[in-house]
């Protein structure tokens, strides 16, 4: 049995805890460690994916096969490295960046990673770009980790453009502990949450902000 605080996770991990996991499971090599390292050199926020959810989204793409991969939210390409690197030297991921300067950091640290030839990065806002890609569909996954308000959109794009048996996967989705508030942003992310639920089998998993997994049905 156990509490909410420990299935949470909350009463058992602390700091160095997590940094002595990360070290065993989720190492860095030079190109990840560069592109973890890089909102922070270059004045941008510092809100990648952490480690652990880095690798877990590797490592679920890599068990769906997955070739061809859109994300939205480049940022410096921290988790893009994860993508490239789970697709192989045959695939291809699509990430939309709205900021011009996010997108060209993230694309010295998709090159310094080895991984620049199998990522395009497209600058704009998600909702403008992804009709864009659509002929290069159906895809495997859809990795969503930008503008909040407008997750809802993003998962429509994503049940109509993946395969069956492709991949939603959606982090921040607690809403940094606003899900359940008022506002534009909020409502949008419980519609996401629930429309995912009518297109594809969903897991909710706590991680510190919520990240979601789905497999289109
Ligand atoms: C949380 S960060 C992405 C982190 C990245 N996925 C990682 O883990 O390395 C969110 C990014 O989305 C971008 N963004 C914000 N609004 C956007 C929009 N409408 N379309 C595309 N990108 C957007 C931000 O500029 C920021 O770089």
């Amino acid at each position: 049995m156990a509490d909410i605080d420990s299935r949470s996770g909350t009463a058992y991990f602390d700091k160095e805890i997590l940094e002595w996991v990360d070290g065993v499971h989720h190492p860095h090599d030079a190109g990840l460690a560069y592109a973890f390292a890089a909102p922070a050199l270059h004045g941008m926020p510092a809100i990648q994916v952490g480690r652990a959810e880095g690798a877990l989204i590797a490592m679920l793409l890599r068990l769906a096969g997955a070739r061809k991969v859109v994300e939205v939210g480049t940022l410096a390409g921290y988790s893009a490295i994860h993508l490239a690197r789970s697709v192989g030297p045959s695939g291809h991921v699509w990430s939309v960046e709205y900021d011009a300067k996010h997108a060209r950091v993230a694309r010295d640290g998709l090159r310094s990673a080895g991984v620049e030839d199998r990522v395009t990065v497209l600058v704009g806002a998600g909702v403008e770009v992804l009709p864009a890609l659509e002929a290069e569909g159906p895809f495997d996954a859809v990795f969503i980790d930008a503008d909040k308000v407008s997750y809802d959109q993003y998962g429509r794009w994503a049940a109509k453009h993946l395969r069956p048996g492709g991949l939603l996967i959606g982090d921040n989705v607690f809403l940094f502990g606003r899900l359940l508030g008022d506002g534009d942003d909020a409502a949008g992310m419980r519609r996401f949450h629930e429309e995912a639920r009518e297109s594809f089998d969903t897991v909710c998993i706590p991680t510190p902000d919520g990240l979601l997994v789905g497999v289109k049905r």
